[in-house]
């Protein structure tokens, strides 16, 4: 295993380069199943999610040339199964976008339950409503989603919830389907915008799509196509955020300020000075502490639910007493109990936690409970007194690119080692 180090106390400056987002890779590379021709997508964040994506269309048959660190050229080709087990995708979330690609390629899908990270409940019976909507028939068998349909129609589907998984897979099921498709509630996050740019650049019909009615007017085939990722708009986040903890001035290059309004609005509130540039921000800490303030994490345009435990540890050691209500997860505390060793003071209840600053937090050996609790835990290591060890680094990788390196160059005092068991176990091989 692997775990980083911080010694903290050093102040953040310089620039940071943001990498292509997350949550829109792992929907694009699936959606490339639909393509008659090779996709070339650029931009493409290196991070352990992301090469699992990429993985499992090797392992149904795709072809894959890589170009560079963050440019694949995929052949979808000469996929052959639609079969997907949980050895191909208990790791994470995104492996539910096969059902949708699947469908949309084979109309047929049978795919393991999705991974990801632990929030509580994460269903899928609104991905499951909209594959019905389109005429699929959908069963758990033995374990397995199984979908099959012996056509695909455009039908209107009213989401429950506003959910992004949702959303990114009935428009992959619909995107070659028969007819028109109306998704009512849908999602309006960035990488929504992106997949819907992605399919049209190969030659879909979808208008809508980052408002809350998506149309999808289903089309025969999907060419190739060359597409690069939009930049990350949660990792920005999180070098905006360690920027002020640390009371620094870093410049974010690489983003879009549009998709960071409601993180950039926030950080103002705690005092934090920030500059727009086209494709970078320029953020400073105030030299007094941040001020407190109340968040509501929620769907986009509002603040992001996967930016909340990083905006937490801000809080905890800002100047007051601030709120934190989680508006989308049942249980994304869990984390609370790693700061808490670390001094913070922080009341839970439910989805709802009260922060009470302290001037200080103190180092102690934590460890990331999912992706973003872990990226939270290294920022109150930056700021913590002492020497501050994250365990379960395994989290951290899934969604942050040279995270050790970006801020090392930023400053910190920051490295990753290998522990004792991951000796023991190489010596046992
Ligand atoms: C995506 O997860 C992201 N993951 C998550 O980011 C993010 O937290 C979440 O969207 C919300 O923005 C990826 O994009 C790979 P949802 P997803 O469907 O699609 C409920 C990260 O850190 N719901 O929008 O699983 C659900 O329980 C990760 O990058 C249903 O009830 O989230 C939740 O309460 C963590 N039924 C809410 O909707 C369904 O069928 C939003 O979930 C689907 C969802």
């Amino acid at each position: 295993m692997e775990k980083i180090i911080i010694n903290g106390g050093h102040i953040l400056r310089g620039e940071v380069t943001i990498s292509g987002a997350k949550n829109a890779a792992v929907a694009i590379i699936p959606a490339v199943m639909l393509s008659d021709g090779i996709c070339r997508i650029e931009n493409i964040p290196c991070i352990s999610d992301v090469n699992a994506i990429i993985r499992i269309l090797y392992d149904l048959g795709a072809s894959i040339k890589v170009i560079d660190k963050s440019t694949v050229e995929i052949d979808p080709s000469h996929i052959n199964s639609f079969v997907l087990p949980s050895s191909m995708t208990s790791g994470m979330r995104a492996s539910s976008y096969f059902i949708g690609a699947m469908l949309g390629r084979f109309k047929k899908a049978r795919v393991a339950p999705p991974g990801g990270c632990d929030f509580g409940v994460r269903p899928i019976d609104q991905h499951i409503k909209g594959f019905e909507a389109l005429g699929a028939k959908v069963i758990i068998d033995n374990g397995m989603v199984d979908a099959r349909a012996e056509t695909l129609t455009g039908s209107s589907i009213f989401l429950d919830k506003v959910s992004v998984g949702a959303t990114v897979n009935i428009m992959l099921a619909a995107v070659k389907a028969t007819g028109l498709t109306i998704i009512e509630n849908s999602a309006k996050e960035p990488h929504i915008v992106d997949l819907a740019n992605f399919l049209n650049s190969m030659g879909a019909n979808i208008m809508g799509a980052g408002t809350d009615v998506i149309k999808i007017r289903g089309v025969k085939t999907l060419h190739g196509t060359t597409y690069s990722i939009i930049p990350d708009q949660i990792e920005a986040g999180t070098y905006m955020i360690a920027a002020v903890a640390t009371k620094g001035e870093v410049l974010v290059k690489n983003v879009i300020p549009k998709h960071l309004e409601s993180i950039t609005a926030k950080l103002i509130e705690t005092g934090a000075l920030i500059e727009e540039f086209d494709d970078s921000i320029m953020i400073r800490s105030n030299p007094n502490r941040p001020k407190s303030c109340s968040v509501l994490t929620m769907p986009h345009p509002s603040f992001p639910t996967d930016m909340q435990p990083q905006m937490t540890t801000l809080l905890a050691i800002a100047d007051g007493v601030s709120t934190v209500t989680e508006g989308v997860w049942d249980n994304r505390f869990r984390y609370v109990d790693q700061l808490t060793l670390m001094g913070a003071k922080i009341k839970v209840d439910g989805r709802f936690a009260v922060v009470t600053g302290v001037e200080m937090l103190s180092s102690a050996p934590v460890h990331a409970s999912d992706l973003r609790a872990g990226a939270a835990m290294i920022i109150a290591g930056l700021v913590a007194n002492g020497t501050t060890e994250v365990d379960n680094i395994e989290y951290i990788d899934r969604g942050y690119e040279d995270i050790v390196e970006k801020l090392g160059a930023l400053g910190a005092d920051i490295k990753r080692v290998r522990t004792a068991d991951s000796n023991l176990r190489k010596a046992a091989l």
